[in-house]
């Protein structure tokens, strides 16, 4: 059995103040969130890691970041590496979202480096995988990830493969309100739990968490992470909301 895991992406939202309301919600939610049996991640700015990490700690949240230099601590300014973030107690960071690679150019092979600097520091990635609109309209959504996949993974080692998360997030469903519908989510997590399997190893395969996000939120919740290929969520809107992201947290009970 896999775990759960809802994790929350704050993107470039929330002051320090709305963050520490947050938080406070979640504080006065501690007994109700005791008995949930999923993991539960916030990945929020680097401004507030520290604190948020203080406080995720509390209430028993892994503490997340959203990205991370593809290099070692050194003479690149403006750059927060992997390393920092593992002093500061971070056990979790997404790794190449669509917003990484289309607004600013991350390549594979630059998701690559960060990906090994994240492992290096016992951090665990959050690999992001999924097609644009157009991919998907003219059916080149599988070959697409497959590449995303070989380009940005597939170099690993089974042990260093073995500690990452995989995140399917189809482009078109990214803050768009038009989730990918159960089935056709469930159909990419099972290609891409195939491809696992015959890379490295059906056992492999099995235990490795695939995450859907898109547009997921407590009205679609409950169907997506059903589905027994959905491990989890990967969720940007709803998770800004501490009642919405608690009723998605509450889903999987
Ligand atoms: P969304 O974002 O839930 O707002 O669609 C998901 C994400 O970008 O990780």
């Amino acid at each position: 059995m896999r775990t759960k895991l809802i994790a929350g992406n704050w993107k470039s939202y929330k002051t320090l103040a709305e963050t520490e309301q947050f938080f406070a919600a979640f504080e006065n939610l501690r007994s109700e969130l005791s008995s949930c049996t999923a993991e539960i991640a916030l990945m929020v700015p680097f401004p507030y890691l520290v604190s948020a990490e203080a406080a995720s700690k509390k209430i028993g949240f892994l503490s997340g970041a959203q990205n991370c230099s593809a290099f070692g601590m050194g003479a690149y300014t403006g750059e927060v590496s992997a390393a920092m973030l593992s002093s500061i107690g971070i056990n979790i960071c997404i790794v190449g979202h669509s917003e990484r690679r289309t607004i600013f150019n991350e390549t594979n092979e630059t998701l690559r480096s960060k990906v090994s600097e994240l492992l290096s520091n016992n951090i665990t990635p959050v690999f992001c995988v999924g097609e644009s609109l157009e991919q998907r309209t003219n059916e080149e959504q599988f070959i697409f990830i497959a590449s995303q996949l070989n380009e940005g993974l597939f170099h690993l080692d089974a042990a260093s493969f073995s500690k990452l998360i995989i995140a399917y997030e189809p482009i078109w469903a990214i803050g768009t309100g038009l989730n990918a519908t159960p089935e056709q989510a469930n159909e990419m997590h099972q290609y891409i739990r195939n491809l696992i399997s015959k890379k490295y190893s059906p056992e492999i395969a099995n235990q490795c968490r695939i995450l859907y996000g898109g547009s997921m939120k407590p009205s679609n919740c409950k169907e997506l992470l059903s589905m027994n290929e959905i491990d989890g969520g990967l969720i940007g809107g709803a998770s800004l909301d501490a009642d919405s992201f608690f009723q998605i947290i509450k889903s999987i009970n």
